[in-house]
């Protein structure tokens, strides 16, 4: 038998990586995406070609294949070296049912590590977060705030929101319509808005500071 390419992948090291991963417990309770698993251990195969690939990285790989719902899954987060864990059911694609909400953007990742780095400035808050897509941020500033409203102006992605509140028991959020070009003055007495990888679009801004500044009106 050949030496593998990558010495950290011979049969015992893909038994550790496969339970860190594939049969990981939150993977286990939330399954993956079947694309992202198939893409995931295609490119596994690919570095110990040359060597023994564990017999279950095959029937993992079976599975994904024959999944009916490839495009859709559970993606698990963790910022804070994994003491906690966030479970958000999203689409692979970019684009899915009209709307970009349906999936985690970049910036989200960026926005949600920042805040819990930086988790004082959310002790005691009540938050309000704008465009929240499948509300992975919303779900990571519950744990550092006192209260948090997740707002969205679309129907599936306002029910994706309330599914990830639901799947990890948050119980200081709820999630709420507000779609920036109607927004209305409330009294919500808020201290923060936050919002990750909303203006795409330049139009869209002077609707959405509209919003920001009604919100912030107490602060
Ligand atoms: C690119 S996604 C970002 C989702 C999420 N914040 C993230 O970073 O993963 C943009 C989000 O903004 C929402 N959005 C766009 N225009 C909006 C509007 N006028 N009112 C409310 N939400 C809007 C979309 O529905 C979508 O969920």
């Amino acid at each position: 038998m050949l030496p593998c390419r990558f010495q950290l992948l011979t049969l015992g090291s893909q038994h550790k990586l496969y339970d860190k991963t594939v049969r990981h417990p939150m993977a286990m309770k939330f399954p993956l995406a079947s694309a992202f698993v198939k893409t995931f251990i295609k490119s596994w195969i690919n570095q110990v070609e040359d060597c023994e690939v564990l017999e279950e990285v095959y029937e993992s790989f079976s599975a994904a294949l024959t999944h009916i719902e490839p495009q859709i899954g559970y993606k698990i987060y963790t910022f804070d070296g994994g003491s906690h864990y966030h479970a958000t059911k999203e689409t692979v694609a970019m684009c899915s049912k009209g709307t970009t909400g349906l999936r985690t953007w970049q910036a989200c990742l960026a926005l949600c590590q920042w805040a819990t780095d930086n988790n004082h400035i959310f002790k005691h808050k009540k938050v309000l977060e704008l465009g929240c897509g499948v509300g992975l941020l919303g779900c990571v500033i519950s744990h550092l705030c006192d209260k948090i409203t997740l707002t969205d102006y679309h129907n599936s992605v306002l029910k994706a929101a309330q599914h990830t509140l639901d799947v990890n028991s948050v119980s200081n959020g709820n999630v709420s319509v507000l779609d920036w070009s109607r927004s209305c003055v409330e009294d919500d007495n808020l201290d923060i808005v936050v919002a990750a990888d909303v203006v795409f679009d330049p139009t869209i801004v002077p609707d959405l500071v509209k919003t920001i500044k009604n919100k912030l009106r107490y602060f």
